[in-house]
């Protein structure tokens, strides 16, 4: 039985997505279950030369025999997972908590103006107005609404369980810990708490009961809104290392720094990371494209991650090397 948790080790967009994609097909979890705050959060997922943009589904649907979950922390958009669940075909073993809120329109009002959307940058997807609803205790929760009655399922149960009886899970978080709303840069950051042990709570997994926590960073650092990015470039520079990149959700320009160690160290130690994963290395060497052992790696490539490795003093396990679900080495065994 191994209890696998990925989570963000920046500001989000690091490329959760894809790994816990690679995972779902390589380790076949039985269940995979999301955890974190709502539909703010977008993973792209590529497969052959179809792309997923994801925002409810947990990203790990491509694995068809897995069951896949969103838990009871969770706010939920019923229109964008029940397009997701349709579009991308996950129909039938798609579930939900039925403590799981449910953003309504008067939400997504509030996430669209003020200071919400002015002062922090928010995605505007009615999360955090959900959020703080959630807290006054007036939201509402699936288990109100019909419409929701056939996707609903005992979501702790059902992973513990599933542990109980030796099968693998994989739990996946969103955004990244510098936006959670605990150790993150307040009042810069999402609604929830994003770290590991948040991301456990949401779903109903006790501390005891998780194996391995992999932190997940960008070989370069990216963040989309407002609030503190160390050693910022400018737009252009950023362009010329070929580090733009735009919001899967806002659709904004994501604003770019070197990797950020003393930023990493604090993610390896508030997540209590038993392994790291590196993606988008072959956006900072250009020659390991779609490499697939860490052999064929070029020595500079190499070097980098070692450094992250000695620094970190956390094993560098899975890299990514393109933007594909198998571009991927994976050095666990
Ligand atoms: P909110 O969670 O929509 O209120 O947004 C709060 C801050 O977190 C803004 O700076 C957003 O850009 C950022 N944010 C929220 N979700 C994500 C995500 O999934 N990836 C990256 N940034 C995010
Ligand atoms: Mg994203």
């Amino acid at each position: 039985m191994t209890s696998t948790v990925v989570v963000g080790g920046f500001f989000g967009d690091e490329g959760k997505g894809k790994i816990i994609s690679y995972l779902a097909i390589k380790d076949n979890p039985k269940i995979i279950v999301r955890g974190g705050a709502g539909p703010n959060a977008g993973h792209t997922i590529r497969d052959g030369n179809r792309v997923y943009k994801v925002r409810m589904l947990p990203s790990g649907f491509l694995n068809k025999n897995a069951k896949v979950m969103i838990g009871p922390g969770v706010v939920i958009n019923p229109d964008i997972l029940q397009k997701e669940i349709k579009d991308f075909n996950v129909i039938g073993r798609s579930f939900i908590d039925k403590n799981c809120g449910i953003i309504e329109e008067t939400h997504l009002q509030q996430d669209s103006k003020g200071e919400l959307k002015e002062k922090i940058g928010s995605t505007g997807s009615g999360t955090g107005p959900a959020n703080a609803d959630r807290a006054m205790r007036v939201l509402k929760l699936a288990k109100d609404f019909e419409s929701l009655s056939s996707l609903i399922i005992d979501v702790p149960f059902e992973i513990n369980s599933a542990l109980d009886a030796n099968e693998n899970v994989l739990i996946e978080g969103t955004q990244g810990t510098f936006l959670s709303l605990w150790h993150g840069t307040y009042p810069f950051v999402t609604s929830k708490d994003v770290t590991a042990s948040g991301i456990c709570a949401d779903i109903g997994l006790g501390p005891t009961k998780v194996d391995e926590v992999i932190v997940v960073f960008k070989s370069y650092v990216t963040r989309v809104g407002t609030g503190p990015l160390n050693n910022e470039l400018s737009l252009e520079d950023a362009k010329k290392k070929g580090w733009s990149e735009f919001g899967t959700v806002t659709g904004r320009q994501r604003r770019a720094a070197d990797f950020d160690f003393d930023l990493a160290r604090r993610a390896i130690m508030l997540n209590g990371a038993t392994q790291i994963s590196i993606t988008k290395l072959d956006v900072l060497f250009s020659e390991c494209t779609g490499k697939t052992s860490f052999d064929d790696l070029s020595d500079d490539a190499k070097t980098f991650i070692k450094n992250i490795e000695n620094k970190l003093n956390t094993r560098v396990t899975i890299i990514g090397t393109g933007p594909s679900v198998n571009d991927v080495i994976d050095r666990r065994n």
